[in-house]
C-alpha cells in the first residue's frame, strides 16, 4: 500500500507493507539513516524520533500509523545550514563518544527543550532515561543539554 509520510517538513509518497516499522521505512526507503537501529525492541532509544512533537521509539511505530502525523528526525534538526543549539553543544561538550546513541539522545532532548526550555539536570536525566548510551557518558550529555538551554536564553551565542 502507499502512504504519505510527512518527515522534516517534506511529504514522501512511499510503498509500505502493513507491518513495516517507521524506523525501517525512514532508513531503508527514505534514506534517512541518521535514525539508528539498536535493539529493534523498544529498549535502547537509538531510534527515537519526534511524532507530533513527542519522542517515540520508531522501531515500535508502524509506518502506516505515522502517516497521520508529522515526523522529525535528526536530519531535521539543522535549519538553513545551521546546527541546532543541541548539536552545537554536543560537539562543544564532548557529548558524542561513539555517536551511535546521539541521534536518539538529541531527539529526546529536543522534545524536552521544546516543552521545558529551562530544565533542571534531573529533568534532563529523566528525558534521556529511555536512551541507552553504552559509552556511559550521560554527564557530558546532560552538560550539553543544559548549555543548549542556556544558549536559547541568550539567543544562541553559547
Ligand atoms: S532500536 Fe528502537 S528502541 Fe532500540
Ligand atoms: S556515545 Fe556511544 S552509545 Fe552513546
Amino acid at each position: 500500500m502507499f502512504v504519505t509520510l510527512r518527515v522534516n517538513g517534506r511529504s514522501y509518497e512511499v510503498a509500505v507493507r502493513p507491518n513495516d516499522t517507521l524506523l525501517d521505512v525512514l532508513r531503508e526507503k527514505l534514506g534517512l539513516t541518521g535514525t539508528k537501529k539498536g535493539c529493534d525492541l523498544g529498549d535502547c532509544g537509538a531510534c527515537t524520533v519526534l511524532l507530533d512533537g513527542k519522542p517515540v521509539n520508531s522501531c515500535l511505530v508502524l509506518a502506516v500509523d505515522a502517516a497521520r502525523g508529522e515526523v522529525v528526525t535528526v536530519e531535521g534538526l539543522a535549519q538553513n545550514g545551521e546546527l541546532h543549539p543541541l548539536q552545537e553543544a554536543f560537539i562543544k561538550y564532548g557529548a558524542i563518544q561513539c555517536g551511535y546513541c546521539s541521534p536518539g539522545m538529541l531527539m529526546s532532548l529536543k522534545a524536552l527543550l521544546d516543552r521545558e526550555p529551562h530544565p533542571t539536570r534531573d529533568q534532563v536525566m529523566n528525558a534521556i532515561a529511555g536512551n541507552l548510551c553504552r559509552c556511559g557518558g550521560y554527564h557530558k550529555i546532560a552538560d550539553a543539554a543544559l548549555a543548549a538551554s542556556r544558549a536559547g536564553e541568550r539567543g544562541g551565542e553559547e
